[in-house]
């Protein structure tokens, strides 16, 4: 059997993410200290993937500078651009020309924007058993009202996808990690804009195709938005999910080269400080991710949130669940609360506002 191939889904604009998507697309945010992809590669190799075929789309040109042709990460890579995005199946039918396996194989299927500790091993097992046309990583949330759900019958058969509802019947939803046997993907229509979600995977379950689910518990988090990415950068800092691509051990921060962090500084919990990056003394920074060449001045507070390239937030200001853009100012004394966003570039001046809308 040749080595088993997969295709990473990373062609998406990243809207809830803005403005950290303006300049990089989110598969290449950096996350507790390397592209956001870089700790799916290393996932996707451990479990037997030789080869991977990059499905891009928005920004598609800054992938390759930094992935290469994946020798430094022991796969081949490949890259597959839509001139216009062509949605989750339409990209992973254009991604599938790239593909070598035999029709009857399984090709593994990954959002570019999902950490997750399953067992894919398992998950490919599954589908091989079940001979499932495609088989699903469902997760089971405490609040399954906040997405469409997925149903599965006493065989482990998915019986439906649902949307979105207040009283969802079951609390494991899909969870943007597909198996799909290989002459599957070539039945999607070629060149058109198609979504697995709202038409392939409905339309195989109407066909009374075997779709299959497997449901598991495991550490799982999709990033898209600022408060879940700055969650999964601590997580894989702090160690509750385990990352080979991790540039440092675990512990309560990671500092890459050339950060400067004052003694009298208090950093931790799952915190990255970026390369370059400055914590003056007396600064105070939790949960947080400091992008390269950012100075965090002294007695700042910077809790739960991301602080972008060469940005500065001057003394005694306080961030808190915000974002603060590349190369943005804080002056000192501010506050920023609740989901703020300072766009790239942007200087609020030294005074004492609390900021609780995007500026
Ligand atoms: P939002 O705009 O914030 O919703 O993020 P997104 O653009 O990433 O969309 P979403 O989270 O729904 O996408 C799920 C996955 O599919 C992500 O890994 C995206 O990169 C990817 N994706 C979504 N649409 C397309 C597309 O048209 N083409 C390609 N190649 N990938 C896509």
């Amino acid at each position: 059997m040749p080595a088993l191939e997969a295709i990473l889904l990373v062609g998406g604009q990243g809207t809830r993410l803005r403005p950290l998507t303006l300049g990089t697309p989110k598969p290449l945010l950096p996350t507790a200290g390397v592209p956001f992809l870089a700790h799916q590669l290393a996932r996707a190799r451990s479990y037997g993937v030789r080869r991977i075929v990059f499905a891009t789309s928005y920004k598609a040109s800054m992938f390759e500078p930094v992935f290469g042709d994946g020798s430094a990460f022991g796969l081949t890579l490949d890259y597959m651009t839509e001139e216009t995005p062509l949605g989750t199946g339409g990209a992973i039918r254009n991604a599938a020309e790239a593909l070598t396996c035999a029709p009857g194989d399984p090709v593994l299927i990954l959002n570019g924007d999902i950490l997750s500790g399953h067992d894919i091993g398992a998950q490919i097992r599954t589908h091989q058993r079940g001979s499932a046309a495609v088989t699903l990583h469902l997760t089971e949330v405490d609040d399954p009202s906040r997405f469409g759900c997925v149903p599965t019958d006493d065989e482990g058969r998915v019986t439906a996808f649902l949307e979105k509802t207040p009283n969802p019947v079951t609390n494991r939803i899909n969870a943007g990690c597909y198996v799909f046997t290989r002459s599957v993907i070539d039945s999607i229509p070629q060149g058109e804009v198609v979504s697995v979600e709202r038409q392939t995977f409905p339309g195989l379950i109407e066909a009374g195709e075997p779709v299959l689910g497997y449901a598991d518990r495991t550490y799982w988090l999709d990033v898209g938005t600022p408060a879940a990415f700055v969650q999964g950068s601590r997580d894989l800092v702090l160690g509750r999910l385990e990352s080979p691509a991790l540039p440092g051990p675990t512990g309560e921060y990671l500092a890459l080269d050339g950060a400067r962090v004052s003694p009298e500084a208090k950093v931790h919990g799952g915190s990255t400080v970026g390369a370059r990056a400055v914590v003056e003394a007396g600064a105070s920074v939790t949960g947080s991710v400091l992008s390269d060449d950012c100075v965090i001045h002294a007695g700042a507070t910077i809790t739960d949130s991301v602080v972008g390239r060469g940005a500065r937030v001057c003394a005694g200001a306080v961030v808190c669940d915000a974002v603060v853009g590349d190369g943005a100012v804080v002056g000192a004394g501010n506050e920023l609360q609740a989901g703020v966003r300072v766009w790239p570039g942007i200087e609020l001046p030294e005074c004492a506002v609390r900021y609780s809308s995007d500026v």
